[in-house]
Formats: C-alpha cells, structure tokens, sequence
C-alpha cells in the first residue's frame, strides 16, 4: 500500500486591518515532485483551532478556535491551492468567518440539507450561521444552555439537534421552537458511572411527552458534574443517539424515547472517552479515550469486537475516526506527533505518519466522501491532508 500524501499547512494569519489571510505552506510527505511552499504574512495571530468539521456533501470543512472564530473553507479551493501547478496568487479558501462567540468553541455541526452551520461553545450557547449569506459574520439564531456545550449533533431530519454539556444527560433541542427536551425520569449516575435504569423501561413514543425544560432541570439535578458528555453523535438514521462521558462510559440512547438503552461502564476504564460516533450502518461504535485505547463496539450487545492500539492519547481531547470508506481507523500518538492508522477489521496498525505540526494535534476530522482529512494542531494551524493518486 502506497500512501502518498499531501499535506498542506494553512495557517491562519491577519493582515493589519484584521481581514483573515491565509499563510499557507504545502508540505509533500512523500512525493517530492509535488513540493510547493506558499507563503504568506505572519501566523501567530490565532489560537489553536479546537475542533473540525466537514458538511455531510464534503464540499466544505469548518473550524472553531480558541479565540472563538469560526472558518469554513471550501474543500475545492484547499484542493486548487495543493496541485503541482496552483498559482501563487492570492488564494483564499476561507470562504466565510463567523464571530459570534465569547469564549472557546467546543464543536461544529452542518445542517444535514441548508446551508447552516452551528456552533457549541463554552459561553454555554449554540449559535446558528447562515453561510449563504456572503457577508454575515454573526448567528441568526441563539439558544442559551445552562452548560459549557462540549459537543453537538443535527438530527438526519434537520429538526432536533443535541447538546452534550458538562450536564450528565444530552439536551435535546426542537430546532424550530427551541424548546429543550430531557428525559422525564433524570437518570441518577452512580459512583461508578452507571446509570440506574429503573426508570428506563416506561416507553414514550413522543418527544412531547418528554417534555422538561431546562430550567426545571436544573432545579433538580444541580449535583455536580460527575460525568459530563465530551460527545454526542446521531447515528445515520437517528434511531439513537451515542454519548462518550468523562466518567469512562459510552452510552447509547434511544433517537425516540431519549431513554438510555445501554451503558457501557468503564468503556474506557476510569479514563475520559474523548469521542464516540456510530459506523454508517449504526452496528458498531468507535470510540477513543484518555487511557490511550481505540475501540470498536457492537451496538446490539454492547460487546467489544475491536481494539486499536498503539498510540497514546493521555492530554488532548481526540478522536478517533474511520476513514470514508470505513477500511481504516485514524488516531493520534502524542508522544510521536504522529497520526497512527489502522485496518480497521484486522486492527492492525498499517502506517504511522509525522503530523508536521509543532506539538502533537489535538483533532482529526475525516471527509465522509474521499481520502482526505483535516489535523487541527495546538501550533496555529489546521493542515489538510489528501491522498495523492
Ligand atoms: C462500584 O464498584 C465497586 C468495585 O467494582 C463495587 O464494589 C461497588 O459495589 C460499586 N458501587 C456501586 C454503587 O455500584
Ligand atoms: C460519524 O459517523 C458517520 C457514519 O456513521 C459519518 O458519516 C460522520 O461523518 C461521523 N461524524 C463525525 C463527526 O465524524
Ligand atoms: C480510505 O480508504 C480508501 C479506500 O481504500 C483509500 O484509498 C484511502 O487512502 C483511505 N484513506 C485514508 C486516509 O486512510
């Protein structure tokens, strides 16, 4: 297997006017004859980009930083700018920027059908972009949670979307009315991280039935934050809902009742899951925490079929991600500054690349539709990565 691969290095820069330019540089890893270097104005301007995500068509990719902007490139553009024969001309694939936010931006979602992007930050709110509109730099739409928002997941249908918070329990949001909906029974979350089920077994097949604002919530769960949800992702379908928490469990949730249907306590040990998100066929769920392990979980029986090991993750908040055709699982070894690849059905590691940045990356993002992936470094940069045929 040959994995020749372009790395293109975009650093964000400004210029004295504040309009974001680009400092790019493309490094080949392994094909020389496709080296090309551009350069640009200085990039020591913004924070670190904390998270990436691509639109469910892969046309574009969006980041969210520290210093609360949000860019979304277009992936054609970043593209453009990798052949051998690009122009060194102003090449600008950062097709818009959003500042809406005061502080640090946790996670990213596109709207599965328009041309909307939201946002989760630690201020406690998810804010809503157009980028249709050209000019548009703030939200159109705010809803204020009660938490930080670490993580969030559109619905398929586009209606609800869930907020993972530093709350145990998702918070399920009704797009157009904003209403938030909870479990009507809060789970109480034990010392060792296991949800008491006893509640669970009442089924409710509407939403409106569950309906608990949040503010109510608060009044009667203020037990501190035991297991907050690092992440929270759909399945394909919206059938259910997978959380990774703090507390080391993956739980799976149902799309309908929002009741919790398994808990897989110590999924990760004692150690944070970082993330966890279902396959395309809603079978199995990968996850990835602190304790330095990948792994690969069948939904229906909560059984571990896979482990992916070999690289270390014990700081950042990563996460591991299936490559778009799912034959390979992609993850990060801090110590190495390196990005580990591995099959994905013999788990074993098949290459190990530098990452290039300065300091081990924080986030990988995958493009759902071709060999191409986004690395977010604590370095100032994001850098595209795609696979040169
Ligand atoms: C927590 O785990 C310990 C050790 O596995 C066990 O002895 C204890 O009963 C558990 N506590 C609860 C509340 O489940
Ligand atoms: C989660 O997995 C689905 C496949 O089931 C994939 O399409 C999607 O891009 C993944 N989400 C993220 C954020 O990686
Ligand atoms: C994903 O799988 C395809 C098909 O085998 C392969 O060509 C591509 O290089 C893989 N991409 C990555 C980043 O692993």
């Amino acid at each position: 297997m040959i994995w020749a691969l372009h790395c293109l290095l975009l650093h964000m820069a400004q210029s004295l006017l504040l309009a974001p330019l680009l400092l790019i540089s493309v490094l080949c890893k392994m094909q020389k004859a496709h080296q090309r270097v551009f350069r640009s104005m200085r990039h020591d301007i913004f924070q670190s980009t904390r998270c990436a995500r691509f639109s469910p068509d892969g046309r574009f990719v969006a980041t969210g930083s520290a210093d609360t902007s949000i860019k979304l490139f277009e992936v054609a553009k970043i593209k453009q700018m990798m052949l051998p024969d690009a122009r060194d001309g102003p090449v600008r694939p950062v097709i818009r920027t959003f500042y809406d936010h005061i502080q640090p931006i946790n996670d990213l979602d596109f709207h599965p059908q328009n041309t909307v992007l939201i946002s989760g930050a630690k201020d406690h709110t998810i804010k809503f972009f157009d980028f249709s509109k050209m000019t548009a730099k703030r939200a159109f739409r705010v809803i204020q949670d009660t938490h930080n928002v670490r993580s969030v997941s559109f619905h398929p249908s586009g209606d609800f979307l869930l907020a993972g918070t530093d709350h145990q329990i998702p918070h399920l949001y009704d797009v157009n009315t904003f209403q938030c909906y909870l479990s009507s029974n809060v789970p109480e979350i034990g010392v060792n991280g296991s949800i008491n089920q006893a509640w669970s077994t009442q089924s409710i097949s509407h939403l409106e039935g569950l309906i608990f604002h949040i503010s109510q919530l608060t009044l009667r769960s203020l037990r501190k934050s035991i297991s907050c949800i690092m992440q929270v992702r759909y399945s394909s379908t919206g059938g259910m809902y997978v959380t990774a928490s703090k507390d080391g469990a993956v739980r799976l949730w149902d799309g309908v009742t929002a009741n919790c249907v398994r808990s897989i306590v110590g999924a990760h040990g004692a150690a944070e899951v970082t993330g966890a998100n279902f396959t395309k066929d809603q079978r199995f769920v990968l996850s990835c925490g602190k304790d330095s392990t990948v792994k690969l979980w069948e939904v229906g029986t909560g059984r571990l079929v896979k482990q992916y090991l070999g690289a270390t993750h014990l700081q950042l908040r990563c996460q591991a991600v299936f490559n778009d055709t799912e034959e390979f699982v992609l993850s990060i070894d801090e110590p190495s500054n390196e990005i580990v690849i591995w099959d994905a059905l013999t788990a074993e590691k098949v290459a190990r690349w530098p990452s290039n940045h300065i300091g081990a990356p924080r986030w990988l993002e995958h493009s759902p539709i071709e060999a191409a992936f986004v690395s977010c470094g604590t370095d100032r940069s994001i850098r595209f990565w795609k696979e040169v045929l």
